[in-house]
């Protein structure tokens, strides 16, 4: 996360948090006048764990009476330096100002408007405003409180000519037993529709690199591989290649790529362990996975009935005999019959997933 500003009506800086990769799809993240940007905060990093980069916005104080005009110039200028158009979503009044501020040319700033608990627009209703919203929207009620309001989108829809309507989904998440989990998946799928994700294609014959982020779409444990090399001296490295295979015989597999400096240890080796990592390993995951680092020297570790390395701590290491050796294009495959396994009921894995270290979470 870093923290940028932007430039609002007459030169005024405005903060904003930006969150996620520069080359995702934008979000635009509005408060309620009064709030500030710590309002969205947990709905941006859930967002970007989706694959979308936040930009969560402060509006500016607020000015002597409870005026909107600057916040809606603020907005139109924030949109124009954004570079793309993002998906503006708002809380309470915030819409008012997303509302006004799109109400002519919306449609070349942003992509979308989601307006969650926006309070009937009394003077916009006066002013004819709400007629002219020009982006496809998303009104949600009881987003974050129980609804307050029943009618917003008649209001758009009231102004038009009879017979048309305003592009506008409405969903109402005051019975949700969560609202933030209810909340942030109307959020998702408007996002999706509206503003859809590139889909990455791997073709065969070509570019390994995208190969191995459709792989990387595969969530993993990550595991230690261990074994004694010939001269009795320990050896590992770290894989997430593990699958369980088989439970009569117990059987379990790992990959292992043919230039890896550990891969002649293990292909000899009559035994070996697979040791899977809790949260609290991941400095481990990354010292056996460098290169020119002695992976030992500080980590604790205990021969196993067969002699091969243990690592303390771990979630479960499992002791195998090598049953059978397969050779499988750059990896080879190494299945291992279980003949002993040690495991910790308690600990939180460490988990992989698209190139990075993740850990569990629980609606
Ligand atoms: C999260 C993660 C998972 C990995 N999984 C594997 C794997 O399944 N098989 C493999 O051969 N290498 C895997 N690697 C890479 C090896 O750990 C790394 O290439 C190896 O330790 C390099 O050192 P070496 O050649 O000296 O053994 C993984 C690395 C990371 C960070």
């Amino acid at each position: 996360m870093s923290l940028i500003e932007y430039k609002g009506f007459g030169g005024v800086l405005l903060s904003a948090d930006m969150l996620g990769d520069e080359n995702d799809p934008a979000v635009l993240l509005i408060p309620d006048v009064g709030q500030n940007r710590a309002a969205w905060r947990d709905v941006a990093e859930a967002l970007v764990l989706s694959g979308r980069r936040v930009v969560n916005l402060d509006l500016r104080e607020a000015g002597e009476a409870d005026e909107l005009a600057p916040h809606i110039e603020d907005m139109r200028a924030v949109l124009a330096q954004m570079g793309s158009r993002p998906v503006v979503v708002t809380a309470g009044r915030g819409g008012w100002i997303a509302t006004r501020a799109l109400a002519l040319d919306g449609a070349l700033l942003a992509a979308g408007l989601v307006l969650v608990d926006m309070p009937v627009d009394e003077d916009a209703i006066a002013d004819d405003v709400p007629a002219r919203l020009a982006v496809p929207a998303l009104v949600v009620r009881g987003g974050f409180s129980p609804a307050q309001c029943s009618a917003v989108s008649d209001t758009f829809n009231a102004a038009l000519p009879m017979g048309e309507s305003a592009d506008i989904n409405e969903c109402d998440l005051e019975l949700a037993s969560d609202r933030n989990e209810a909340l942030l998946g109307q959020l998702l799928e408007f996002l999706e529709r509206r503003q859809p994700r590139e889909a990455m294609e791997f073709k065969a014959g070509s570019d390994p690199r995208t190969l191995r982020d459709a792989m990387g779409c595969f969530a993993t444990g990550i595991t230690i591989v261990t074994a004694l090399d010939a001269d009795g001296t320990p050896v590992g490295l770290t894989a997430n290649s593990f699958t369980s295979v088989s439970l009569d015989p117990p059987l379990l597999l790992v990959c292992i790529a043919n230039t890896a400096g550990t891969a002649p240890a293990l292909r000899e080796a009559a035994h070996f362990g697979v040791n899977v990592l809790q949260i609290g390993q991941q400095p481990t995951s990354n010292r056996f996975a460098a290169r020119g680092e002695d992976r030992f020297a500080n980590q604790p570790w205990a021969p196993g009935q067969t002699g091969v390395p243990l690592l303390g701590s771990s979630l479960v290491s499992f002791e195998c005999q090598r049953e059978s050796l397969h050779e499988a294009g750059d990896h080879f495959i190494l299945v291992g019959r279980v003949v002993r396994a040690q495991f910790e009921p308690h600990r939180d894995p460490l988990l992989y997933f698209r190139g990075k270290y993740r850990r569990l979470h629980f609606a």
